[in-house]
């Protein structure tokens, strides 16, 4: 008797970032064309999921797709089964039982699960219930507990790296300090390595609370040498010592209600009273996690896509895949959840940033 067919669903959550259909691609194509699985595409993160939104996924729908930014299949950053709010003025309830039998009647053998550390809470949650899950990280942010690298990230910094050597050429026309505002709410990675490929003078992240004071002396001392420019990235969760982040929102059914911006502008306001140099901010906000993936993002995304569809095969559960090192291993879901992959003051590129004299806001 051959093996029965397994089915497989995959949903993407949380926000989209470069590299979500080259996975989706990865996942269905290994396992329609190795191991002769069928696919079932969830709609909008686990919104599909509770509201039953599904569709076949085959070889053509995931054919052409390596390439795209977003996801074919959407997200969500709000939907949670464990507090699904029915009407926007309703309290939240827990629809999990329904979406576990939802799991059964599709005939599930295996979830894969794309997302950041939001989605990978969910998806513990719903693996403790007994649907079989596989993770797949994915941010911009790369600030993933278990894996050294995301998708999503490399193509960022690229972004982020290329504006900020076109804001070069009018800070040193102009003779005026430019702060690029990039994306990272807890985790400065992105601002740290848009910061050093593109030559930052001043570079601050959230895990190294700055001194006003100490970013003023650097860009007047810079113009009292002639350098009458300078280039601060700022990550937006970037904060003063003793101070807070700079919050623009609060999305009440988020399960990280936070949304940061402001950052530039206050540290712009603050070198003008001091310094009396000219500043102009640059928020890049959602330029970073739209477009086409990187190459070597396409090539990650694949290479979790291809493991994840392995995975399904051998019938794991409860397991993210990560990269460590140049490997691509696995590390137990629950271990992920509710932690974040910061920056630490021993990292490699923060002592790089420092020997080149790049200020780091203390
Ligand atoms: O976590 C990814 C991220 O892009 C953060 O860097 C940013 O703070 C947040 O999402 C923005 O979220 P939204 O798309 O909901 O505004």
């Amino acid at each position: 008797m051959p093996d029965k067919k397994k089915t497989i669903g995959i949903l993407t959550g949380g926000g989209d970032c470069p590299g979500l259909n080259a996975v989706i691609r990865g996942v269905a194509k290994a396992g329609i064309g190795d191991y002769g699985m069928e696919f079932i595409g969830i709609e909008d993160g686990y919104e599909g999921l509770i509201q039953n939104r599904v569709r076949p996924l085959q070889w053509n729908d995931v054919s052409g797709i390596l390439t795209l930014g977003g996801t074919i299949l959407g997200t969500s950053n709000k939907a949670d089964p464990f507090r699904w709010r029915v009407k926007d003025n309703e309290d939240p309830v827990d629809v999990s039982d329904d979406v576990v039998q939802y799991a059964e009647h599709l005939g599930l053998d295996a979830l894969v699960c794309i997302g950041g550390d939001g989605t990978m809470a969910i998806a513990t949650k719903l693996s403790e219930k007994g649907v079989r899950i596989v993770g797949v990280p994915k941010t911009i942010d790369n600030d993933i507990w278990g894996t050294d690298v995301t998708f999503g990230f490399d193509t960022a910094v690229s972004i982020a790296t290329e504006a900020i050597d076109r804001i070069h050429t009018t800070a040193m026309s102009h003779h005026r300090v430019m702060i690029i505002e990039v994306m990272g709410r807890y985790a400065g990675w992105l601002a740290l390595h848009s910061g050093l490929a593109g030559g930052g003078d001043v570079i601050l992240i959230p895990e190294i609370p700055y001194e006003i004071g100490k970013v003023c002396d650097v860009v007047a001392r810079r113009s009292k040498k002639g350098r009458r420019f300078s280039i601060i990235v700022a990550a937006e969760g970037a904060k003063p010592k003793g101070g807070e982040m700079s919050v623009q929102r609060i999305i009440k059914d988020s399960p990280d209600p936070i949304r940061l911006g402001g950052i530039g502008h206050r540290i712009a306001q603050e070198i003008e009273a001091d310094t009396r140099l000219a500043c102009r901010v640059t928020v890049l906000g959602h330029l970073q996690r739209g477009g086409t993936p990187t190459a070597h993002d396409r090539i990650l995304a694949t290479r979790f896509g291809v493991r994840a569809a392995g995975l399904c095969r051998e019938g794991s559960d409860g397991v993210m895949v990560a990269v460590d090192g140049r490997d691509i291993v696995t590390v137990p879901l629950e271990e992920v959840g509710g932690k974040t992959r910061t920056v630490q003051p021993d990292h490699p590129s923060i002592d790089t940033a420092r020997k080149l004299g790049t200020c780091l806001g203390i």
